[in-house]
């Protein structure tokens, strides 16, 4: 997690730094701080919360310099304090530093370094770090001693880190380092820059290049120099221009980036359906996957992982692509997976997903899973990712840019890339022209009906604030609708604060029955698909004990009307649309419940957009 920028150049740092720093908040959002090069020394300055804070902060008190570092953290060693802030001094002072990632021997080093005498002043990682490099460099006179020196000190490191040092015996530049977590470095007109991705740089860098694990980079203003382990000079890595139009981050009249990304479904979804569904063949076409139809016809197992909403998505995925493809599918998520041993087969693909491409744990997945030799395909919104570059192929969701924390579009264009999967691997495998024409007309009624479903946010807002007191919720669903309950019930805890729990209908009985009472609403996702009877009976359990009960049925339901406590009717379609549709309108009812209770909703507490630590 954390965000890191650095930048160097003729002129002052600080407004390139905090316009960095603003587009990297996805990855934390707990504290915000940059070091500088004054006239008068090394200056540091940390604030609690935003970056916004800290854009204040310094419009009140300014500090102008360059070569400087800065960061926005997400609290993994020490709570959200001031003196937690990156980044952090070493014991002279002299160097300053900023880091993302986990240094996993933080404890042995700071015995080391308390033993030795020295203090410290807040409860990280990377102020041993700080501390464990800016000892090595003692003795260093000129570069040559200082890049040995830093190579010596992060030889006894262990754990992931992207690293930004700052400090005045580098005459006039950074020095970056990395392993394990991201850092690119960007050249512009005068200046140049580290960050950990490269949209932070948008409009400020002309070309990107990226550092690789175990490099250390002395980045000027005019030059760039690498070495790899050894301490060898490395030929600079292609560069590649930053295309990146700026980044839309305006809320287009919407109260909150979730509720705008909410309602960019129909378009973001017309989007990904866009050039890929071949009516002729009866067939989805992906240019992407770099695999002939035969290559694909010797898979006959599939491996879907990825965390947390990108998670429910792979879990749709399993019931649509078995059920399309008949063909094995395991889900799985990804931090499991890789400390899983899992086998694979030459006959196995690891679908990894991530809308980020960044989540560690889902590109630690893929090398685990290109480690043991099988197909790796992503899926993922960034085509510029690790997870994008790493994959043999895969699939581009198109849902455009992300910024509210909790997934909605990027969710649903998921689900839809693994519908589109499975009439794709089906039609390899069986699935009749006829059938998969009627499921071709589906998907391409989806955009519509995602509009009628958002013309019913009104009910829905009403139905969430006539829940809003209530402490805990229930959501439940059954095959391909399970999942959208499970994503349902992390939105609600993501934004609201307010438990809950989901579960396949049916395991009600198997114990969490007991939870029902008058004050724990029950959710249910009941489309009249072939599961609707038993839906029903189950709803009738939860009113039989008292508890109330909130459906997401099919437009014309009157007999779930009559059962439940308060209904929302989604347009009527098939099995592949519906649990989308369903996604949808919890989405709006977690984003009113939200509202209503007065929450964050795009920055809600403890969390980051993109989970870049395990
Ligand atoms: C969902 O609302 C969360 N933001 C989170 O669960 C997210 O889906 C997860 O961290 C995976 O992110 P990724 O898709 O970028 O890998």
């Amino acid at each position: 997690m954390c965000g890191i920028v650095g930048c160097v150049g003729p002129r002052d740092a600080v407004p390139f730094l905090l316009r960095g720093l603003e587009r990297l908040e996805y990855r934390g959002y707990d504290s915000a701080g940059l070091a500088v090069l004054t006239p008068a020394g090394l200056q540091i300055r940390r604030t609690v919360g935003r970056v916004g804070r800290l854009a204040e902060n310094l419009a009140q008190s300014p500090l102008e310099g360059s070569p400087g570092i800065s960061h926005t953290r997400w609290a993994t060693h020490g709570p959200v304090t001031g003196a937690n802030a990156h980044p952090h001094r070493d014991a002279t002072g002299r160097l300053a530093l900023v880091h993302n990632g986990v240094i996993e021997n933080h404890d042995e080093l700071r015995q080391r370094l308390l033993a030795e005498g020295h203090v410290f002043s807040s409860d990280t990682d990377t102020e041993v770090l700080a501390h464990w490099i800016g000892k090595s460099l003692d003795s260093a006179t000129g570069w040559d001693d200082y890049l040995a020196a830093v190579r010596r000190a992060l030889a006894e490191v262990r754990g992931s880190y992207a690293i930004g040092v700052l400090d005045a015996r580098l005459e006039g530049s950074l020095l970056a380092a990395r392993a394990g977590s991201p850092l690119v470095i960007g050249r512009g007109g005068q200046e140049s820059f580290i960050a950990s991705d490269e949209q932070a740089l948008s409009g400020m860098a002309r070309e990107i290049l990226d550092l690789e694990d175990f490099q250390i980079a002395r980045v000027a203003s005019g030059s760039l120099e690498i070495f790899d382990r050894a301490g060898s000079p490395r030929s600079s890595p292609a560069s590649r221009s930053l295309s990146l139009t700026e980044v839309d981050e305006g809320l287009g009249g919407h109260p909150h980036h979730m509720h705008k990304e909410i309602h960019e479904q129909p378009r973001c979804l017309e989007r990904a359906l866009e050039g890929r569904l071949d009516e002729d063949g009866a067939t989805v076409v992906f240019a992407g996957l770099h695999r002939t139809n035969r290559q694909l016809r010797e898979i006959q197992r599939l491996v879907l992982t990825g965390c947390g909403s990108t998670l429910h998505a792979a879990m749709f995925g399993e019931y649509v692509i078995e059920n399309l493809a008949r063909m094995p599918v395991e889900c799985d998520c990804a931090s499991e997976f890789r400390y899983r041993n899992a086998p694979l087969d030459t006959q196995t693909a690891v679908i990894v997903m991530s809308q980020s491409g960044e989540t560690a744990d889902a590109v630690a997945a893929l090398r685990e899973s290109r480690r043991k030799g099988a197909l790796v395909l992503g899926i993922c919104n960034n085509p510029r990712s690790t997870l994008a570059r790493e994959s043999d192929g895969g699939i581009e969701i198109r849902a455009g840019s992300e910024i509210g924390v909790a997934a909605t579009k990027t969710f649903t264009a998921e689900a839809l890339a693994l519908a589109m999967l499975g009439i794709q691997w089906g039609r390899l495998r069986g699935l009749p022209a006829a059938e998969a024409t009627q499921l071709l007309k589906e998907l391409q009624s989806l955009p519509e009906l995602v509009r009628r479903t958002l013309d019913l946010e009104e009910q829905i807002a009403r139905v969430a604030q006539r829940f809003a007191q209530a402490p805990n919720f229930l959501f439940l669903g059954r095959q391909a609708s399970y999942p959208v309950a499970l994503e349902g019930a992390l939105k609600l805890k993501e934004i609201t604060y307010r438990f809950a729990s989901a579960h396949p209908s049916a395991e009600l009985k198997h114990g969490v029955i007991a939870l029902v009472n008058p004050d724990t609403p029950a959710i249910f996702l009941a489309a009249q698909d072939a599961v609707y009877e038993k839906n029903l009976g189950n709803i009738a359990e939860v009113k039989a004990r008292c508890g109330p009960v909130v459906a997401f049925g099919s437009d014309g339901d009157t007999r779930l009307e009559a059962l439940c406590d308060a209904t929302v009717l989604l347009p009527a379609t098939g099995g592949l649309t519906a649990p989308l549709l369903q996604s949808i309108a919890l989405q709006l009812f977690a984003y009113h419940m939200a509202v209503a209770l007065g929450r964050e909703v795009d920055r809600p507490r403890n969390l980051a957009k993109s989970v870049t630590v395990e």
